[in-house]
């Protein structure tokens, strides 16, 4: 699958996304490495605090499919480049290899490894 082809998956996702508070909508392509793609969307709440971030909602839903092997992330929000907030950066840390790409649109296609975004993730254990 090409950056473009997953671009458009998490435009597609975007179309789910229930922000009536932030009216900020974004949606969340995850392809696995054996080419399944999980699509997530921002679902927001009146108690403001309990939303939940695109990128978590596609990644939560892969996890619980049983899926542990991921290839790329691709995330588009409503007005140009919606980069990951730092909670889905940790959480997909947990996950992800550093190396992952995460795929983001702004002026043109941009590829950002996880790691170039998240250096020196949280971890209880030092890698081996
Ligand atoms: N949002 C995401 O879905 N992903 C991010 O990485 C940043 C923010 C959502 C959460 C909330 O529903 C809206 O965007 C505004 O913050």
């Amino acid at each position: 699958m090409t950056d473009e082809e997953l671009i458009g998956c998490a435009a597609k996702a975007k179309r789910g996304a229930y922000a009536p508070y932030s009216h900020f909508k974004v949606g969340a392509a995850l392809l696995t490495r054996s080419g399944k793609v999980y699509l997530g969307c921002n679902v927001e709440n009146a108690a403001y605090g309990e939303c939940m971030c695109a990128e978590r909602v596609a990644l939560f839903k892969a996890i619980s499919e049983g899926e542990r092997d991921f290839a790329a992330i691709a995330i588009v929000g409503d007005n140009g480049l919606c980069p990951p907030c730092g909670s889905c950066r940790q959480v997909l840390s947990e996950f992800c290899k550093g190396d992952m790409p995460v795929i983001l649109l702004g002026e043109k296609l941009e590829r950002h490894a996880l790691s170039e975004l998240l250096p020196l993730s949280f971890r209880l254990e030092a890698e081996k």
